[in-house]
């Protein structure tokens, strides 16, 4: 693991972080400085879109937009236990101006108004690395990740859509970790693009549904499925033998698989807390284990809610 480095001062340190309520001005900046590749907005809408102009901060330097950083609320499903955390995402910094603390000020600022908002912990969807080592995060909570092979017996199934959201919600809440999800917010987050979703249906009702990408992110993964464990294995089996290619597949550590695949079990988010008092310790590995340590109180992020 690389050394973090000592503190010292940055030029971004005096500078505070604003809200910007213009939509297509943080677009225009997140498609030019994020990867360069355009499209931001709609494959993350509920955290950069006009829904959530409250949680959006930027940092400006003569007029012009130099880093910005977004905060959303979910609400974990852990068993009957409800815990608030702050997702925060889109982290970018002009090409120009990185390296100079920009990124640490605004993940800083987003983390103190979670806080303030009450949440209990902060979660990231990003490789380990200093910037967010230098603020408190650790790579933690835990999920499985099995390879599916083509090849299982074909079974009818049929891309789901936006339509179908009441019913796949049904579903969902059966898990008993999850992010609480409004059917609208499902809506949303189906039409994101690059995003599949399958199902199986019978005698007119859903049984069980897997979905697979999310924008850019989570190409050939399933990072969503509910149902009857029965059911749910033989759509992924199916669907992985129609696109003829090996699927992986991300569920919680501490639900019953669907699939008995080698399986592999890793960190699935950084994670920080923010109000130890409510978990006995601020050190989330102890608390919501890791790749080698059983959780205290399991937590799971489903992929559609990753931001
Ligand atoms: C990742 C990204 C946001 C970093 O932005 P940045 O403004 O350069 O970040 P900072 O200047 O705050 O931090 C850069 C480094 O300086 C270090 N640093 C910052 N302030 C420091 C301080 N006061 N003392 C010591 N080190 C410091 C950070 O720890 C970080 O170390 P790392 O690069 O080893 O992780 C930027 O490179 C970017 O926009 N990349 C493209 C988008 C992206 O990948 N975003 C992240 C995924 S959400």
């Amino acid at each position: 693991m690389p050394e973090v480095e000592a503190d010292r001062a940055y030029a971004a340190e005096g500078c505070e972080p604003q809200l910007c309520a213009d939509d297509l001005r943080i677009a225009q900046f997140l498609d030019c400085e994020f990867d360069g590749v355009a499209g931001l907005a709609r494959e993350f809408p509920l955290l950069i879109g006009a829904g959530n102009r409250d949680r959006r901060f930027v940092l400006e330097e003569e007029g012009r937009l130099v880093a910005h950083a977004a905060w959303r609320p979910l609400i974990l499903r852990s068993g009957s236990e409800r815990l608030l955390a702050a997702a925060i995402g889109l982290v970018t910094t002009r090409r120009t101006r990185r390296g100079l603390g920009y990124a640490t000020r605004v993940v800083h600022h987003c983390l103190e108004r979670a806080q303030e908002a009450g949440a209990d912990l902060a979660l990231l969807f990003a490789p380990p690395r200093n910037l967010y080592r230098r603020l408190g995060f650790v790579a933690a909570g835990r999920e499985r990740l099995i390879r599916l092979e083509p090849g299982g017996a074909a079974a009818k199934l049929r891309r789901a859509n936006a339509a179908d959201a009441a019913e796949l919600l049904r579903l969902l809440e059966r898990h008993s970790l999850r992010v609480e999800r409004t059917r609208a917010d499902f809506e949303t987050l189906l039409d994101v693009p690059g995003t599949h979703a399958y199902l199986r249906e019978q005698d007119g009702r859903v049984r069980a549904y897997c979905v697979e990408g999310k924008g850019r992110d989570l190409r050939d993964v399933v990072h969503e499925w509910a149902g009857e464990p029965s059911e749910v294995e033989c759509l992924l089996r199916a669907l992985a033998t129609e696109l003829g290619r090996p699927l992986c597949v991300l569920s919680p550590e501490s639900e019953p698989s669907p699939l008995e695949d080698p399986e592999l079990l890793q960190s699935f988010a950084l994670i920080r807390i923010l109000r130890p008092q409510r978990f006995g310790g601020a050190d989330p590995v102890e608390v919501f284990g890791d790749s080698r340590k059983p959780a205290r109180v399991p937590i799971y992020v489903w992929g559609l809610d990753s931001v």
